[in-house]
C-alpha cells in the first residue's frame, strides 16, 4: 500500500474512533484543505473520501480564509512556496514533490489528532485553537521549536504570530530565508492560561506530537528557542544560558539551543538598549553557527 493510502486509512480510523468515542465535531488545522487539495491522486483501487469543498462550520474553527492577518496570509500550513525573494531557495525544484505532498499530508493527519487531543489539562484551559506548527513540511534548512502558543497564537492557529513571532520573522530573514522555507513549532500545542510556562505534565503529554513531526520533516537542523524547548527536546536541566550556542543534536539532527524571542524583546520593553544588544548578538551568532554548518552564506543585513 502507499503512503497515501496508509494516511488516508490512518485518517478514516481516527474519524471513526472520534465518533464512537461521541464526537460529532473536528477540529482542523489552517490549511488543511489547502494541503489536501494538493496531495497525489490515490492509486487505483484506493477509496478516497473528499471533503465537500473548504472549510465550513462542520470542520470547527480553523481554515486559512478571511484571516485578516497581513503578516501571515502567507504562511501556508503546510505548503512549501518558495516565494518572497529569499535568498536560500531551491531554485532548481520547480514545485512541490511526492514527498512534500506526503510529508504534508501526514502533518495534516497529526494536527487533526493535535485537535482532538485531551490528554492534558490545556485543552480545557479555554484553548481557541490548537497550534500544530505551520511551515515546509519537507527537510527545511531550521525548524524552530518554541515553549507553546500565547493569546495571538491562540486566537489565530498558527505558531509564533504575536510579538515574539515577529522578532522570530526578523531572526529568519536575517538568516536569508522566509517563514514558508523554514518550519515552525512549539513544545506544547496549546496556549497554557495567562501564558505560564507548560509544567511537566503538559509537556510530556504533547511532545509525542513534536517527536513524530519532527521525523516527517526532517529538518537539516534544529534551532531550540529557550528553556523549555530545551527541556523538552533534549530533556535537559542544563539551562538555556549554559547551553545556548553550542551545538548538540536530536535524533542525529544537528541542534542549536539559543534563546527565546520573548526574552530578547523584554530588555526592549525595558529600556534597556546595551542588554538588548547583547542579547541579540549571542542569538545571531547562534544563528551564525547555523548557517555555517548549512553550508549557505551569512547574508550581509544579519552582520549588523
Ligand atoms: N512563544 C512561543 O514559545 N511560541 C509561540 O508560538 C509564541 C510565543
Amino acid at each position: 500500500m502507499s503512503d497515501w493510502t496508509d494516511i488516508v486509512d490512518d485518517v478514516i480510523g481516527h474519524v471513526t474512533l472520534l465518533k464512537e468515542l461521541g464526537g460529532r465535531v473536528v477540529e482542523l488545522p489552517p490549511g488543511f484543505f489547502e494541503a489536501w487539495d494538493k496531495a497525489p491522486p490515490p492509486c487505483s483501487g484506493a477509496a478516497v473520501l473528499r471533503p465537500g469543498g473548504g472549510g465550513d462550520g462542520n470542520t470547527g474553527n480553523n481554515g486559512n480564509a478571511g484571516r485578516g492577518d497581513s503578516q501571515n496570509s502567507q504562511h501556508s500550513q503546510y505548503s512549501h512556496p518558495q516565494q518572497g525573494g529569499a535568498q536560500h531557495s531551491s531554485a532548481a525544484t520547480p514545485g512541490p514533490s511526492q514527498a512534500q505532498h506526503s510529508s504534508a499530508a501526514t502533518l495534516a493527519a497529526i494536527a487533526m489528532e493535535v485537535g482532538a487531543c485531551v490528554a492534558c489539562p490545556l485543552h480545557a484551559g479555554g484553548r481557541t485553537k490548537v497550534v500544530p506548527g505551520q511551515g515546509n513540511p519537507d527537510a527545511p534548512d531550521v525548524m524552530f521549536i518554541g515553549e507553546a502558543p500565547g493569546e495571538e497564537e491562540d486566537r489565530q492557529g498558527l505558531a509564533f504570530v504575536g510579538a515574539a513571532g515577529q522578532f522570530l520573522t526578523k531572526m529568519i530573514g536575517a538568516m536569508g530565508y522566509t517563514r514558508d522555507q523554514v518550519f515552525i513549532a512549539n513544545i506544547c500545542k496549546c496556549r497554557p492560561p495567562n501564558n505560564r510556562t507548560p509544567d511537566a505534565e503538559e509537556m510530556q503529554k504533547c511532545l509525542p506530537f513534536l517527536r513524530r513531526q519532527i521525523k516527517i520533516i526532517r529538518p537539516k537542523t534544529i534551532v531550540l528557542l529557550g528553556g523549555t524547548a530545551v527541556k523538552g527536546i533534549l530533556n535537559s536541566q542544563a539551562g538555556v544560558t549554559r547551553m545556548q550556542g553550542v551545538w548538540t543534536s536530536y535524533e542525529g539532527i544537528p541542534v542549536m539551543p539559543t534563546y527565546h524571542p520573548s526574552y530578547v524583546i523584554r530588555f526592549e520593553k525595558a529600556g534597556d538598549a546595551a542588554g538588548m544588544k547583547t542579547v541579540k548578538t549571542q542569538v545571531w551568532n547562534a544563528l551564525k553557527l547555523v548557517l555555517e554548518r548549512l553550508g549557505k552564506p551569512v547574508p550581509q543585513q544579519g552582520k549588523k
